[in-house]
């Protein structure tokens, strides 16, 4: 036998033998589109920070979570902007906000044919842009936090949504939700916990498409980046107050910590290729500096690699898109 006994490359040849061997898939299904719309737009308007996202008007946002569904994507997140703000963000509860008025949009137009989910958070509705209620001398309030995602929890389920995803970061968030959501009888309304959720700069973007004000930071809520086994505590006790399926955010910088909750738990697990990964990527491309679509499907093959099997990321229906062409 000639040297070396082993090749590799025989299974690397061509096209057909590497589709054969293939381990990881991306397929449309797994994917979900985080979408924005604002109270009082009459036409959409784009994110300078994230091309190619728009705030959605009522109306375009219906016509987009159809296209959605026509994509074959799995699902859709609604973010919700409201046109005014207060100290206890009240428009996030109002059965008249604009989240709770987009999904009962949504869900008229498209049904359950794609899954509707929403961020439960209060974030995008309080004027200091947190994401829970502050005590008087303004620490982000644990409990009271609470008692209004609880509300906020149920003024979504009535509207119609499949899936809340409580993404605040408070202690016994997914629990105190799950009560509440069975005590109004809503106990087919499922819950996608953010569970491990990093105080990551790469959120950046996206406060521009919420147009969120944040006075301080999020460090006392959400985590540092230096830690791993603070995460699967943290997954550990989201799945034992109820949570149905626990998500890892952001995706590319933390896929570590994707496997070892992979590993861990038996429920579905997702990952937010978040607002700044998506923009670092497009300003590259837009510069010539990266091939923009291998890229994307390069990094939506590696998250799935690293266990998430659900993806939520803005470019969802491109990537279905360019998935069923067969790229
Ligand atoms: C909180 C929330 C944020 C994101 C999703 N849900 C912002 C934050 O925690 O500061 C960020 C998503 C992204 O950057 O794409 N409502």
């Amino acid at each position: 036998m000639s040297y070396p006994d082993m090749r590799p490359r025989r299974l690397r040849r061509n096209a057909a033998m590497r589709r054969l061997v293939e381990e990881t898939r991306v397929a449309p299904a797994e994917l979900v589109l985080p979408m924005f719309v604002k109270e009082g737009l009459t036409e959409p308007r784009p994110v300078a920070s994230l091309p190619g996202v728009v705030q959605h008007s009522r109306d375009s946002l219906r016509k987009a979570a159809v296209e959605a569904v026509q994509a074959g994507i799995g699902g859709i997140m609604l973010f919700g902007v409201p046109a005014t703000r207060d100290e206890t963000g009240s428009g996030g509860i109002d059965p008249d906000g604009i989240l709770n008025v987009a999904i009962r949009d949504v869900v008229a137009e498209i049904g359950d044919s794609t899954v509707v989910m929403s961020d439960l958070c209060l974030d995008e509705f309080t004027s200091h842009g947190h994401c829970g209620l502050l005590t008087p001398g303004g620490e982000v309030d644990n409990d009271a936090t609470l008692a209004a995602y609880a509300e906020m929890a149920v003024a979504q389920a009535a509207a119609g949504v499949g899936v809340v995803g409580p993404s605040g970061m408070m202690d016994g968030q997914v629990g105190v939700v799950r009560r509440a959501l069975d005590a109004a009888g809503y106990q087919d309304v499922a819950i996608l916990a953010y569970a491990a959720k990093y105080a990551s700069a790469f959120y950046g973007p996206f406060r521009d498409a919420v147009e969120s004000a944040l006075e301080g930071d999020r460090r006392s809520y959400q985590q540092s980046p230096a830690n791993l086994r603070e995460s699967l505590r943290e997954v550990e006790l989201d799945v034992a107050e109820g949570a149905d399926m626990v998500m890892v955010k952001p995706a590319l910088p933390y896929l570590d910590v994707v496997a070892a909750v992979r590993d861990r738990v038996d429920v579905p697990v997702a990952a937010y290729q978040v607002s700044g990964e998506y923009a670092m990527v497009e300003a590259a491309a837009a510069n010539g500096w990266l091939d923009r679509d291998r890229v994307m499907l390069e990094t939506l093959t590696s998250i799935r690699r690293a266990g998430a099997q659900v993806i939520l990321t803005y470019w969802a229906v491109e990537a279905a898109r360019l998935l069923r062409a067969g790229y």
